[in-house]
């Protein structure tokens, strides 16, 4: 293959589409923003064009978008944005992007409604371009094609896509539909896109029109196919459902398939940048949020939930665990059940064993917090620091009130209300003393059957 065909020598363009909005979200929050395994859509697609080597992206918001620029600068830093001020169609929205158009061997135009987009398809399009297509369409046999683009085929070659609305009954009949992917020569887009019309049934400058233009101009137009699982867009809240669906079951094989045990594989939920080492089992209704790494040999029990975690080597969590943003587990920690630990850091090997709240803590390593420990770090304006020393023993039931330091090695007797800093190695008791008076039990139970007894025969 020469230099000039090799896709990873090309120049290529991203046009990412995040303008003209639908209403079917029913929601406050653009489109685009909405999350698919604790990604935004838009997140989706920008990771996967730069996991595919795609490293320019111009992306199309409508009037006002900052929130979806922002998110676009989280995944794709170097992107440029334009705006596209009224919906005029799809061929209009990438004209948006002119300026950013000039000097790319192959522009892909992309849907961010379209999350679950390959690394390899986005490859699989411009290397059609490189091998002297003008226009690569993302195509897909669709259960239902209603709705959708229809793939004029002439042999294996796209002679016109039509748009259902424009479509005769018997282009309707065809089920190779248009995922509105496409891939478009960089030195031709400017003039195809600038002769597209809008006379069509809505008024719109059609991108896929772009195949007839290219025709016209002596160009081929072909086809690059995708199973419909792949392409799916999302327009409502039922297709972001089914697009969460495809994803967790993406997610959850490429765990298995990298030493994870599922026990019940349709009950865990992973966020799409969840990390898991080797021999790690999850057991059922696990539910990770984003931002969470887990080592090897770690055990999740039953029905516990994880967001923004660092979990080492041989950690213990559940069931019933709750492990919040910024806790950092060190190896061998054992987090056990109704246990809730959030902007922690737990050192190797120490145990929490049932019913705690440990929150904006440091606990030194094999230190033992017994069941019910408290750290009451808010006082309502705001949150401070527990900070327990390797080796110290939290007795049960006792409530630390942060700031507070308790030494290493120290012993806390149970249903103490910790306030105080306490020494390495000492005892703090920190409760009422008991008081015990012999007989009381007897004498009082006797007085109070007599009282009782002359209550009835008076009666
Ligand atoms: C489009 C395709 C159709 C394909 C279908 C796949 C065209 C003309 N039609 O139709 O062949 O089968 O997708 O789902 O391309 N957008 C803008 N500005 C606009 C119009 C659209 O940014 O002025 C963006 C939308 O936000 C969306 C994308 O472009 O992300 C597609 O627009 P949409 O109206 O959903 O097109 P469809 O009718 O679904
Ligand atoms: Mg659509």
């Amino acid at each position: 293959m020469s230099a000039s065909t090799r896709t990873s020598d090309r120049r290529c363009l991203a046009v990412v589409l995040a303008a003209g909005e639908g209403t079917r979200m029913k929601s406050a929050l653009p489109k685009v923003l909405h999350k698919v395994a604790g990604r935004s859509m838009l997140g989706h697609v920008l990771s996967a064009l730069t996991q595919s080597g795609v490293m320019d992206i111009a992306l199309v918001v409508g009037p006002n978008r900052d929130d979806v620029v922002r998110e676009a600068q989280i995944y794709a830093p170097q992107c440029q944005s334009f705006v596209q001020s009224e919906r005029k169609g799809t061929a209009h929205a990438v004209l948006a992007a002119q300026q950013a158009l000039a000097g790319y061997d192959d522009v892909v135009v992309v849907f961010a409604d379209t999350p679950l987009i390959e690394p390899s398809t986005y490859t699989a399009l411009r290397e059609k371009i490189a091998q002297g297509a003008g226009v690569a369409v993302l195509g897909f046999d669709a259960k239902d094609p209603t709705g959708y683009g229809r793939l004029l085929m002439r042999g294996d070659e796209l002679t016109s896509i039509r748009e259902h609305k424009d479509a005769s009954t018997e282009e309707r009949s065809i089920t190779l539909c248009n995922a509105g992917l496409m891939a478009i020569n960089g030195k031709h887009i400017l003039n195809w896109l600038s002769a597209i019309g809008n006379n069509n049934a809505q008024g719109e400058y059609y991108l896929t029109d772009c195949v007839d233009v290219a025709r016209r101009n002596g160009a081929q137009a072909s086809v690059v196919r995708a199973p419909e699982s792949e392409v799916l867009g999302v327009n409502d809240r039922v297709q972001l459902a089914q697009a969460e669906t495809i994803c967790q079951q993406r997610l959850r094989n490429a765990h298995m398939r990298n030493g994870v045990t599922l026990i019940a594989p349709e009950t865990v939920f992973f966020a799409v940048d969840t990390k898991i080492g080797r021999d790690v089992l999850i057991e059922p209704n696990v539910f990770f949020g984003a931002g969470v790494v887990v080592g090897d040999n770690v055990t999740i029990h039953a029905s516990s939930h994880i967001e923004g975690a660092h979990i080492s080597n041989g950690c213990s969590l559940g069931p019933f665990a709750r492990v919040r943003p910024k806790s950092v587990l060190g190896p061998d920690v054992k987090i056990g059940n109704f246990v809730e630990v959030k902007a922690a850091q737990i050192d190797h090997a120490a145990k929490i064993s049932h019913l705690s709240y440990i929150g904006d803590a440091h606990i030194g390593s094999e230190a033992n917090i017994g069941a019910g420990t408290i750290t009451c770090n808010y006082d309502g304006f705001g949150k401070y620091q527990t900070n327990v020393g390797a080796h110290a023993f939290i007795g049960s039931n006792s409530c630390l009130v942060a700031p507070v330091t308790i030494g290493e090695g120290a012993y806390i007797g149970s249903g103490s209300v910790i306030t105080d800093e306490v020494a390495a190695d000492a005892l703090a008791l920190a409760r009422g003393r008991q008081v015990e008076k012999v007989g009381w039990a007897k004498s009082f139970r006797l007085k109070m059957q007599a009282v009782k007894a002359e209550r009835t025969a008076k009666s």
